[in-house]
């Protein structure tokens, strides 16, 4: 077997040998790096500058640098020699020797910047074929992309784009809507109450459980028609999983005027899934209960195995994921804000555009929209 150690002993030793000889020859070819002193440092630095004036190429330089700068150099052998002097002159001649070897490589870097602009210049003109260099953007968050994407199918529609409050007063958030205090439909969100108490000792704040509450907020400021879409945040004191996060965008809409039927709703809706899924994607809708619409519906989007892959956009066991609640909007909501609920009509619904986004881009996880992991975030 091989005696690996004894091996590199004997390399070793065989390179050990090398360095001898060399250092040898640098002693005898520059005697000043015996034992260096200001004055010889002074001369090496003038004369290297000197040299380096001379130099006219890349090439040049490289030698330049190799015989002052190298490993072998004359600066880094002078540098190497100082702890051989007295100590008290080690310290001012060290400080003096990395003083030259500083302005050295200074000088060296910039030689090579003006022969690079001598050589440009030479060529005649600057390359403006050259691609420029990228500027590092950053981009748009998908959950701002998706809101975007969906309020865009609404705007063709020819739905206007408001915005409302985030901390919000009970009285829009549930009691407009249909919801008393003291009402167990309260329980369907569970809320993150604001901390201040008003004079006949209530907590009349929250942060939005839903983007619901601009419904009485738009109709209050306007007559009807209204056609409007709500885009914003909402939070909910919740647990979170794949599918439920505790902040999340919503996507309010609304339409009220004469004539508006259920029929209405469901074409409206069909036409927004068209658009953002594609004509193949298939939707459903089921019964469900909100205080504030009657009939309340929810609506789905199909969570199919995708025979490509063998996947489900989201993988869950579900053949379906629901992506928003809706319905006509409830009589006593349109009396509330004082609209004659005999005359006038309209359906609501509110989206979860995180949950659309999961299902249209195969995201297997809710959270990882807040999470600022830009392996995920790269990906938009
Ligand atoms: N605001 C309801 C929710 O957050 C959704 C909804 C909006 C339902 C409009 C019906 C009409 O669950």
């Amino acid at each position: 077997m091989t005696n690996f150690r004894a091996l590199t002993r004997r390399r070793a030793a065989a390179y050990n040998f090398v360095p001898t000889i060399v250092l040898q020859n640098a002693i005898v070819s520059q005697p000043s790096v015996e034992s260096p002193s200001a004055a010889s440092i002074a001369t090496l630095t003038n004369q290297a500058l000197k040299e380096l004036d001379a130099v006219s190429d890349p090439d040049g330089a490289e030698q330049w640098r190799v015989s002052y700068l190298g490993r072998r150099g004359q600066i880094t052998g002078v540098l190497r020699s100082i702890p051989q002097l007295d100590p008290d002159q080690r310290r001012e001649v060290g400080a003096q020797a990395n003083q030259a070897k500083n302005a050295l490589e200074e000088a060296l870097a910039r030689r090579i910047r003006e022969l690079a602009e001598a050589e440009l210049a030479a060529a005649g003109a600057l390359d403006v074929t050259l691609p420029g260099r990228p500027v590092i953007t950053g981009r748009l968050h998908p959950t701002t992309q998706i809101v975007r994407e969906i309020c865009g199918a609404f705007i063709a529609m020819g739905f206007s784009v408001v915005e409302g409050p985030e901390v919000e007063l009970d009285h829009y958030n549930f009691e407009m809507l249909n919801i008393p205090a003291g009402h167990p439909a309260r329980d369907m969100w569970n809320s993150l109450w604001v901390d201040y108490v008003n004079e006949e000792g209530q907590q009349p704040m929250l942060l939005r459980t839903h983007t619901s509450p601009m419904q009485a907020r738009v109709m209050e400021a306007q007559d009807p028609p209204v056609r409007v879409i709500v885009p914003g945040k909402c939070y909910r004191y919740e647990a979170t999983d794949a599918t439920h996060e505790w902040h999340f965008y919503q996507i309010e809409g609304l339409a009220v005027a004469e004539g508006i039927t259920f029929a209405n709703l469901k074409g409206t809706l069909y036409e927004f899934a068209r658009r953002v899924f594609g004509p193949d994607r298939q939707i459903r809708f089921r019964c469900d209960y909100f205080p504030f619409v009657e009939p309340g519906v929810d609506m789905s989007i199909s969570n199919f195995v995708d025979p490509a892959t063998g996947k489900r956009p989201i993988n869950r066991d579900e053949d379906w994921i629901e992506i928003m609640g809706a319905g006509m909007v409830h009589p006593r909501v349109l009396e509330g804000v004082g609209y004659d609920p005999q005359r006038y009509t309209g359906f609501a619904f509110g989206m979860g555009p995180e949950r659309i986004g999961m299902l249209k881009y195969g995201i297997d996880d809710i959270r990882h929209f807040y999470r600022n992991d830009v392996r995920f975030l790269r990906q938009f």
